[in-house]
């Protein structure tokens, strides 16, 4: 590997749709460290990242809260560079895929795959929402699951039986925007010929002398060469929130097109700013180095589409592909209702940053496995390892170097000391090795290994019992010189995982910020300043408040979930965090006390009955209510309870359906309709 290397680093960039939660962090964490590292070590290194802004979610929240999508945009994008910030994720530039740079790149690469003949224009049939007028992304398409019936499912995969099938497989599908039966409509879409460049991604993939992904990722590619590439559609219609396709007016680029051109972007951006050489990283033939951090479930768009669009548009391929794992909490999913879905947010309110990162590193490993975030592990690692092994070393010896002998360490090491010190410095080379093939785990152990060492030279030493002893106190110096040194080196081999704490213990020592080569040489002869407490433990009712504070019981609104992300198979996970609201937004549903006239079966519904619902109007109400599985109609009849009465009125197969019953429960047998106390009467506000 060259002496001065010139690599560029990616994190995925995150939909700018929600907000950060602990799950983005484990590869934003992993990234950072690794960059940090490289930096460190004197390499030319520039880490950028972007908000992923385009596509239907965005566009349909944005006008949700009455807003342009431009201003969500910008708002969620000072939240989220907010959070990074704040867990010292140190990027070269965050941008935006919103951008005159994106766009440009974006064309300029459209045109380019055209004149190399991989465009094709096709007429396809799709879903389209006859009252929204716009064509339905699956994940807005819902319905009763094919297979199982499960009600409400998403237009691409069931979450009760896991089933995976089209959109227009679902029984009684409708709009998740506006409630209306979709139908079938015709358009013109651009497609990417992807079918075309197989024999370039199996050379890339398969032959590559450098493999550009893990083991294991390679295998997973090698399935879907098996099952054959399909070409890609890039395009969508109008409205959508992106840029037009040129030439192709009402055509936009399909937000996946546009979003690693973002990577681009950001980086052309970051030139302009700091005057670095743009097509000296992109050009074909380039000898810098360029690395994506991505999680597993956006392998395919990274290793086929990727590298496809960069090499027949004219530019290099990427060094590597490094993907992770997902996070789960204890062993699991992340849940809201289990208050294990934390947002970055959330955690700052409880915790300090730098124990997730060091939490995350003693956990990452080359390898694509999951990693989970036990929080009872997470407090015990953190309290005995950091505090415990790490911190202690600085306590133990800081006070007596600044009480005693006026903060100067000594000029000489006695054999034991200078013994402990070299094996310390021994490791660097391969910790460095560690750090450089994403083995974060191997290193942390490594590390914690020394400080077991440091400890039993504490333990052997003894420096209060000589401090108590007259005549000894050179030897106190000398020890507690050795320990400065032994921490600071420990400092240095977890400054890229912890950086905030090493520059507060750099002001400690009073030296320059450590570089990676600054293990060979040791501090002595020197003055440190007084020591300042620098990291407490966690104590468990932290943990019991940050889990307090995420749980939410609230559903997701279908508007709020991310693009599909389909062909792979692992979905980003459907639970959203729910916004909060002020009055005025609650104040927009009309909500009223509904007498139960009458409740009927309806023919061919399995799942629904026919509610006539007295709401105090000159005319009844009809609505169609799921909760068959719940209630006879004899059961309802005669009964009040609440509904939604300015809810859009939606065409059902069976007729129209003028309001909502509102019902709690998960639904079958456990389905419970709400009823007023008595003395409520038909057509009351309920506010
Ligand atoms: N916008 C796309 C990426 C476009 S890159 C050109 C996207 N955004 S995301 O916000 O859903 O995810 C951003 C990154 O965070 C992805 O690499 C994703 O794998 C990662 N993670 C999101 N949830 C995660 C976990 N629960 N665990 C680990 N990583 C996760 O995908
Ligand atoms: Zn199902």
């Amino acid at each position: 590997m060259a002496a001065h290397r010139k690599i560029l680093v990616t994190s995925a960039l995150p939909y700018a749709n929600g907000s950060i939660h602990l799950g983005h962090l484990v590869e934003y964490i992993q990234t950072d460290i690794w960059v940090r590292f490289q930096k460190m070590r004197g390499h030319e290194c520039h880490y950028v990242c972007a908000d992923d802004t385009h596509g239907t979610p965005v566009m349909l929240r944005a006008e949700q809260e009455g807003i342009t999508p431009e201003a969500l945009i910008e708002r969620v994008h000072r939240e989220h560079l907010g959070d990074f910030t704040d867990f010292h994720i140190a990027f070269d530039n965050y941008y935006s895929t919103n951008s005159e740079e994106n766009r440009e790149l974006s064309q300029d690469i459209y045109r380019k795959l055209k004149a190399a003949g991989l465009i094709d224009i096709r007429t396809i049939e799709q879903l389209y929402d006859p009252q929204k007028q716009m064509f339905l992304p699956d994940r807005f398409i819902k319905g009763c699951c094919p297979k199982c019936k499960a009600a409400d499912q998403y237009g691409d995969s069931c979450e009760v039986c896991g089933a995976t099938y089209a959109p227009t497989d679902l029984i009684d599908p409708y709009s998740a925007i506006s409630g209306a039966t979709p139908i079938l409509k015709e358009s013109e879409h651009h497609f990417f010929k992807l079918g075309e460049c197989e024999s370039f991604l199996k050379q890339w993939l398969l032959e590559n002398q450098q493999p550009p992904l893990q083991a294991e990722a390679t295998n997973k590619i090698s399935e879907w060469f098996e099952s054959g590439l399909k070409d890609w559609d890039i395009s969508r219609d109008a409205p959508y929130f992106g840029f037009e396709i040129p030439d192709a007016p009402g055509k936009y680029f399909y937000v996946w097109l546009d979003a690693p051109i973002g990577y681009m972007a950001s980086f052309k951006n970051l030139c302009a700013l700091k005057g670095l050489d743009f097509d000296s990283y992109w050009r074909e033939g380039s000898d810098a180095e360029i690395y994506h951090f991505i999680g597993k479930d956006i392998l395919y768009f990274h290793a086929l589409f990727w590298p496809a669009t960069l090499k027949f548009s004219g530019h290099r391929t990427p060094t590597k592909i490094n993907v992770h794992g997902f996070l789960t909490v204890n062993g699991q999913k992340m849940s809201k209702s289990r208050g294990t879905f934390i947002m970055a947010r959330t955690y700052l309110n409880h915790l300090n940053p730098e124990y997730l990162r060091y939490y995350f590193a003693a956990k990452l490993s080359d390898r694509i496995e999951d990693i989970d975030l036990n929080v009872e592990d997470f407090a015990a690692r953190v309290n005995s390892n950091l505090v415990g092994k790490y911190i202690n070393i600085a306590s133990r010896s800081a006070g007596f170097i600044k009480n005693r002998f006026d903060g100067q360490l000594c000029a000489t090491l006695d054999d034991a000391g200078a013994t402990l010190l070299a094996t310390i410095q021994h490791k660097q080379p391969q910790i460095a090795e560690l750090y450089e093939n994403r083995q974060f785990s191997e290193a942390m152990r490594e590390i914690m290994a020394l400080a077991d060492v440091a400890n039993e030279y504490v333990d052997e030493t003894k420096p209060w019992v000589l401090a108590k002893e007259p005549g000894r106190e050179h030897e106190l110096q000398q020890v507690c010189t050795t320990l400065i040194n032994a921490f600071r080196l420990l400092t240095l081999y977890l400054k890229p995982v912890l950086p905030q704490l090493s520059s507060q213990i750099e002001a400690f020592l009073h030296i320059a910020p450590l570089q990676w080569g600054d293990a060979t040489t040791l501090l002595l002869d020197q003055q440190i300043n007084a020591y300042q407490h620098l990291m407490t433990r966690i104590e468990q009712k932290q943990i019991d408040a940050l889990l307090a504070e995420s749980v939410t019981t609230l559903k997701p609104q279908p508007t709020s979930s991310a693009p599909s992300k389909t062909p792979p198979k692992e979905q980003a996970t459907k639970e959203v965090k729910m916004d909060q609201i002020n009055y005025d937004d609650f104040a927009k549903v009309d909500l009223r006390i509904a007498r139960i006239v009458k409740a009927d079966h309806v023919e061919g519904a399995d799942k629904l009955l026919q509610l006539t619902l007295d709401i105090g109007e000159e005319k009844t109400r009809n609505v169609f209510a799921g909760i068959k599985s719940a209630y006879s109609p004899e059961q309802l009849e005669g009964k009040l309870t609440v509904i939604v009465a300015n809810l859009a009125p939606r065409q059902m197969r069976f007729g129209l359906s003028e309001g909502m019953v509102l019902a709690a429960g998960p639904g079958g047998e456990e389905l419970w309709i709400l009823e007023p106390h008595a003395g409520a009467q038909p057509g009351m506000k309920v506010k």
